[in-house]
């Protein structure tokens, strides 16, 4: 007997390569112990619905996809930056209000000031923005604290909101995210000596599981080549897997050194070149693509969208959430701003925050399609077709939430009349 049983239900499966969105219209999805134990069309089931689960959802045609998987943000972060987005709308740039030490850095001031208790609330809203359109797995970054134990609080507060909350997180270490003020100007060995220490403090991150990945900020105003290498050296020697934010202001060479130590993923990527993108496919590298920092810093070079197709590198979507660049809670414009931004189809979108996503964070055996026996993380939404999750601007078709085959209860909108128990 299955725990729950779905019928009546259009499912986007997302699996490659069968119709659009890997749809089985008139179909039906039986959950056991948390993973997906069947799923097919509703003439297949072997007996009637109440003799197979105990419990049945009726959803009456609604469509399925798999959880939302929001692969790159940096939610966890103290104070606001309203007063940058002031100034850049007066004319000055990202990398100028950086270089003039805000910024990035303005923000690590007010994530070090907050303890770890102000910092989780201030960053719960933020989740459950994501997590009411659906999100059911999202990565959190450190990289504002850029001092050890201040990275550690970071990411000691992403492992307890996924401790707390109903979603998966996956955590990454972001100490090389910008040159902290103690090693600015050459000052305590610069640059150099600070990687280093942030490269001795991997075994920490990973003996205590506080670290599922480790990223580093390839650019002018932030780290060089060399020294991101030898960070991801070190945590090669850890077994920790890399991303990498690459080519977001210039191209830097940042796709092919994400490709050269097998990044998961390199993100941004607008300056990205030819080379870097073969290299990229060649090494499976996800590209992760941020419309929404696109957006807020009125970028005007777009990713190479087509190369990447082109070259077969898979692209995933994500909110790249944080206050400077892209003060965004929202996958689902996300999803909007990518196909009007970046040419993407609703279906390469939706392909980019399930499937491709997931690969993104080295969860593909487990998440981000409609599989048997992957884990059970699934959004059930008011819509007619799939398209409608890209297609409109500020509104929120869901209708429940199932993670890990338990559905979240309340969801916001939870208007599902259908859902009843024992044979419909
Ligand atoms: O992904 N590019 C670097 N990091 C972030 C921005 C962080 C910030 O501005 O606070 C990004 O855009
Ligand atoms: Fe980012």
């Amino acid at each position: 007997m299955w725990d729950s049983l779905l019928i009546n239900a259009r499912l986007a499966t997302m699996v490659e390569g069968k119709a659009p969105y890997g749809a089985v219209e008139s179909g039906a999805l039986g959950i056991a112990n948390g993973r997906i134990a069947w799923l097919g069309s509703l003439d297949d089931l072997t007996a009637r619905p109440g003799a197979l689960a105990k419990k049945i959802y009726d959803l009456d045609g609604r469509w399925v996809t798999p959880g939302l998987i929001d692969c790159h943000t940096h939610l966890v972060y103290g104070g606001d930056r309203a007063g940058e987005f002031e100034q850049r709308l007066g004319g000055a740039s990202y990398a100028e209000i950086a270089k003039a030490g805000g910024g990035i850095i303005s923000t690590v001031k007010a994530t070090r000031e907050a303890d770890a208790d102000s910092l989780f609330a201030a960053s719960l809203p933020r989740l459950q923005a994501l997590m009411a359109e659906g999100v059911t797995t999202v990565e959190i970054k450190s990289g504002y604290g850029l001092e050890p134990e201040q990275e550690i609080k970071q990411l000691s507060v992403a492992r307890r909101l996924g401790e707390t909350q109903p979603v998966t997180v996956h955590k990454t270490f972001l100490g090389a995210h910008a040159v902290p003020p103690e090693y600015k100007d050459g000052r305590n060995g610069g640059a150099e000596a600070y990687i280093q220490s942030m490269i001795a403090l991997l075994p920490r991150l990973k003996q205590e599981q506080l670290a599922d990945s480790v990223d580093a900020f390839c650019e002018t105003i932030a780290f060089d080549a060399d020294q991101v290498a030898r960070l991801f050296e070190a945590a090669a020697a850890e077994g920790l897997p890399v991303r990498l934010h690459a080519d977001q202001l210039s191209d830097g060479g940042g796709a092919a050194l994400a490709a050269r130590f097998k990044a998961l993923s390199a993100e941004h990527l607008e300056y990205a070149n030819e080379h870097g993108i073969k290299a990229m496919a060649k090494a499976g590298t996800v590209a992760v693509l941020l419309p929404g920092a696109f957006y807020t810093l009125k970028d005007e070079t777009a990713p190479p969208v087509a190369a990447f197709r082109k070259a077969g590198v898979e692209m995933a979507v994500a909110t790249d959430c944080n206050p400077g660049s892209s003060p965004v809670s929202s996958l689902l414009s996300v999803l909007n701003m990518a196909c009007i931004l970046f040419g993407l189809t609703p279906e390469e979108a939706l392909s980019g925050a399930t499937r491709i996503a997931a690969k993104a964070l080295g969860l593909a055996d487990s998440h981000g399609t409609l599989e048997i026996g992957k884990v059970a993380d699934l959004v059930v939404w008011d819509i007619e077709r799939p398209a409608e999750l890209a297609y409109r601007l500020g509104f929120n078709p869901l209708n429940l939430v199932i993670r890990g085959g338990k559905r979240l209860q309340p969801t916001p909108k939870a208007s599902l009349q259908a859902c009843t128990t024992g044979d419909p």
